[in-house]
């Protein structure tokens, strides 16, 4: 097992904090910098303060790249619940990447396999420097669901039941939650030279203690973690337990 960094913070907003200087100082360094980036509650913080850090420096981001880790499938990017909308909303309308460098999933493709062939096809031509990731109570990291093979690319996904109730409180119902997702995976998300993982909150307790025990198996997509050498774990007080 590799010895992964744990950064254990003590609020959400010290977390978020820390997240966002790592980013910022990998933005500074490297100007053609390639982000690999997650939606979801957890990041929101983060990409508050990084922005502001961003925009206080005023830092040219006009060689950065971003790659969205995941998309529901049948939502469009005017669609509020969409990860397009998201990432605009929390990031995007903020800071100044080029849109042409904006890259996230198309979820309402006309023909999906070509569309995960290609995001995996730039992702090895491009890169990615450092891979902002979130974690669901059950350990999957993106939409890899605990069961997805190691070695998966960007692919099509079913949402478990258990994911799809955690993302209703996004929506009016859970109806509406979508049942399908185009998301990276496992090993596309390996590829990336340096992994953030952030964790927060009571309710990830369980996920966060089951990865820091190190067993590595396909039944805990976050625990192929264990098997990158460049792994950041970030948390709050909270999802430690403290
Ligand atoms: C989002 C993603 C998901 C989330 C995870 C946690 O792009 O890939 O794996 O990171 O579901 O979501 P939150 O942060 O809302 O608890």
């Amino acid at each position: 097992m590799t010895k992964f960094t744990e950064v254990k913070a003590s609020t959400y907003d010290e977390m978020s904090r820390e997240a966002a200087k790592i980013i910022f100082d990998d933005l500074k360094a490297k100007k053609d910098t390639v982000l690999g980036l997650a939606t979801g509650s957890t990041p929101e913080g983060m990409y508050d303060a990084l922005s502001t850090m961003i925009n206080e420096a005023d830092l040219d981001l006009s060689e950065v790249t971003t790659f969205n880790l995941d998309e529901y499938v049948g939502l469009d990017e005017d669609n509020d619940q969409s990860y397009h909308y998201f990432m605009d909303k929390n990031l995007f309308s903020k800071i100044d990447v080029p849109k042409e460098n904006i890259h996230i999933l198309n979820g309402v493709a006309d023909n999906i396999e070509k569309e995960v062939k290609e995001y995996e096809a730039l992702i090895d031509e491009k890169g990615i420097d450092i891979q902002v990731l979130g974690i669901g109570r059950n350990g999957h990291i993106a939409f890899n669901e605990p069961g997805t093979s190691f070695d998966s690319l960007t692919h099509r996904v079913q949402l478990t039941d258990e994911t799809i109730e955690d993302n209703a409180r996004f929506f009016e119902k859970k109806e509406d939650v979508p049942t399908e997702a185009l998301s990276m995976g496992l090993a596309t998300i390996m590829k990336a030279k340096k992994i953030i993982l952030l964790i927060s909150g009571a309710n990830k307790q369980e996920a966060r203690d089951l990865f820091v025990s190190g067993e590595v198996s396909e039944d805990v997509p976050v625990s192929i973690l264990h098997n990158h050498p460049n792994v950041i774990l970030l948390t709050d007080s909270e999802a430690r337990g403290e």
